[in-house]
């Protein structure tokens, strides 16, 4: 399964430094069989670490260049100097600041060529989950992109249960993955206002491979809970 925390714009480095040395040391001391999961971190830019750790430190944000005159923004060779290799393209908050779908296509594009992991997120607004637009709107946002590219994972995350507490239903959950299925063989995950109450039912479902948490990441206890939602 892939557990992967969007700490979005929380913590600070000193307060990034010590969640991570818990869930490393966490993680560290897993049976091995546990070991098949995939953990992501996606911290704020100013937190990335340096070192090796075993969950996969990602970048919630990157510009899609090496580097260059392109003002507070972040390119390639700074994700490289901490070894980031996974990026996140496409989420509800950096679209809602202005990242069209052709610029997530560039970014999309930019990170398949130097190899990264991508987690490229969608998600409908409440107006089109209520107009029972969702699917065909979900499928206008992978439009002209790689599906079949092998680093890809994709979050279906609506837009209206972000934050709010309130996640899909299992049943949409499960309508829209296996939507989701028919277009790509990646990785497919859920996110919007996962808690340790509806992880189980949530990684119940068919086609789900993992969960992009956000709250519930914030205190990485919450998160290693999640992490350990079997034994809960
Ligand atoms: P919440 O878990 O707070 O709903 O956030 C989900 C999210 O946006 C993860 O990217």
């Amino acid at each position: 399964m892939i557990f992967a925390a969007n700490l979005k714009c929380n913590h600070t480095r000193s307060s990034f430094l010590e969640y991570a040395s818990v869930l490393n040391n966490f993680l560290k001391n897993r049976k091995s069989c546990e070991n098949s999961d995939e953990i992501f971190v996606f911290p704020t830019s100013s937190a990335f670490l340096e070192g090796d750790f075993v969950f996969n430190q990602g970048a919630q944000n990157f510009y899609p260049v090496k580097n260059g005159s392109f003002t507070g923004e972040i390119g390639s060779e700074i994700l490289d100097e901490f070894g980031i290799k996974t990026v996140l393209i496409g989420h509800s908050e950096r679209r809602a600041l202005g990242e069209s779908n052709e610029f997530l296509k560039a970014k999309f594009e930019f990170a398949k060529k130097n190899g990264y992991k991508i987690i490229f997120c969608i998600g409908e607004s409440d107006i089109t989950y209520m107009n029972a637009s969702t699917k065909r709107f979900l499928k206008s946002q992978l439009e002209g992109l790689d599906l079949e590219y092998e680093n890809l994972n994709l979050a279906y995350e609506p837009i209206w249960a972000i934050g709010t507490g309130r996640s899909a239903k299992i049943s949409e959950i499960s309508e829209v993955l296996d939507f989701l299925r028919t277009f790509t063989d990646a990785p497919l995950l859920y996110g919007g206002s996962v808690n340790l109450s509806n992880i189980s039912e949530i990684l119940s479902v068919k086609n789900c491979d993992g969960v992009l948490v956000g709250s519930a990441s914030l205190d990485v206890n919450n998160f290693i809970n999640l992490i350990n939602y079997k034994k809960g």
